[in-house]
């Protein structure tokens, strides 16, 4: 049944990620049967951005006639749903069950195999802040995939639809995966956010901030995957400016001072990725010293 281009699907709780990929999927011709969801509404609503299926509530034991079920809830609402879906037949014989988690291995989907069904996992390396971004950078992506055989061959052959790369991922490495992506998503949006907290403050336009923002992180990206990390690192820390960071500490803590631990550990980090000696990790910390310090003294000309 894995093989059969025509094999139904059901998505299961469709936020960001399931709407996406619920498009994508309908648009390649995959029947999609059924879109479940806690509240029928969600389902409806969902059922329209993706173009067909019918809609559920997740209590509906038809979920069951799907070939394939595809889980895409929160990572938490896994294991729960798995065992209250999974009860809906007896027999799952040649029948898939997929989910896109990337912290949880499939093996979450138990519930699916001790009653036959094949089991696997696949999730794209790619950050979906709404169902229509995910349709357009869902294309041509990473995914990692992990599971049985033939639920895997599913979800290789799903992906090949979307153009994407599919490579296969231990099921153990899955947290250490998973935190590999956080450290460079939400983080740097975080950090972005500080950034353009700080431009406020001195006055830049509002209008130029975020584009300006946008250009300036994009070549940065572009300089890592063409350079690798110490290539592309500059900045005060790598020229050994040591005053200037020494300013950078002080205004930090005038005016963002919740930023200052993080400064300091990226520094520290930074540091190392550059391949900095001792004596310059040495006056790295003296300039940050000497920034909290200056920062302490009164000042004539604060701005408002
Ligand atoms: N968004 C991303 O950038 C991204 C990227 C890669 C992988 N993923 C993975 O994709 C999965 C979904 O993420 P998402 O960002 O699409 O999340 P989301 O937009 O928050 O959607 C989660 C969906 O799960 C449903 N849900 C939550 N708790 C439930 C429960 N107890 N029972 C049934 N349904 C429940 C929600 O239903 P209600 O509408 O009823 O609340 C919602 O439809 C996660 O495993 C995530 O790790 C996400």
């Amino acid at each position: 049944m894995g093989k059969r281009p025509n094999s139904t699907v059901a998505i299961v709780g469709p936020g960001r990620l399931g709407q996406a990929m619920g498009k994508l999927l309908w648009q390649a011709g995959v029947p999609i049967k059924f879109v479940a969801a806690r509240e029928l509404a969600r389902a409806r609503n969902a059922v329209r951005f993706i173009g067909g299926g019918k809609a559920l509530s997740l209590k509906d034991r038809r979920l069951a006639d799907a070939d394939i079920i595809l889980i895409t809830t929160s990572d938490t609402a896994l294991n729960p749903v798995a065992r209250e879906l999974a009860g809906y037949r007896e027999d799952w014989s040649g029948r898939i069950a997929l989910h896109t988690c990337g912290s949880v291995p499939a093996c979450v989907l138990d519930p699916f195999r001790n009653r036959g069904a094949s089991i696997g996992a696949l999730h794209p390396y790619q950050t979906i802040p709404n169902p229509s971004a995910g349709v357009r950078n869902l294309r041509g992506g990473f995914w990692a995939v992990e599971g049985d055989r033939r639920a895997v061959a599913v979800a290789r052959r799903w992906v090949k639809m979307f153009s994407g790369t599919t490579f296969e991922l231990q099921p153990d490495a899955k947290p250490i995966y998973h935190l590999s992506a956080f450290l460079v998503c939400p983080t740097v949006v975080t950090l972005m956010d500080c950034s353009e907290r700080l431009l406020q403050q001195a006055g830049v336009p509002r209008r130029v901030i975020r584009p300006m923002l946008g250009r300036f992180v994009s070549e940065t990206v572009n300089n890592f995957v063409e350079f690798g990390a110490r290539k592309a690192l500059t900045g005060p820390a790598v020229r050994g400016d040591w005053t200037t960071l020494e300013k950078h500490v002080a205004e930090l803590q005038r005016f963002a001072p919740e930023v200052i631990p993080a400064y300091i550990e990226l520094l520290n980090l930074m540091l190392r990725v550059a391949g900095a000696s001792p004596d310059r990790s040495k006056r790295a910390r003296r300039a940050i010293s000497s920034g909290l310090r200056a920062a302490a003294r009164p000042q004539r000309n604060t701005p408002k």
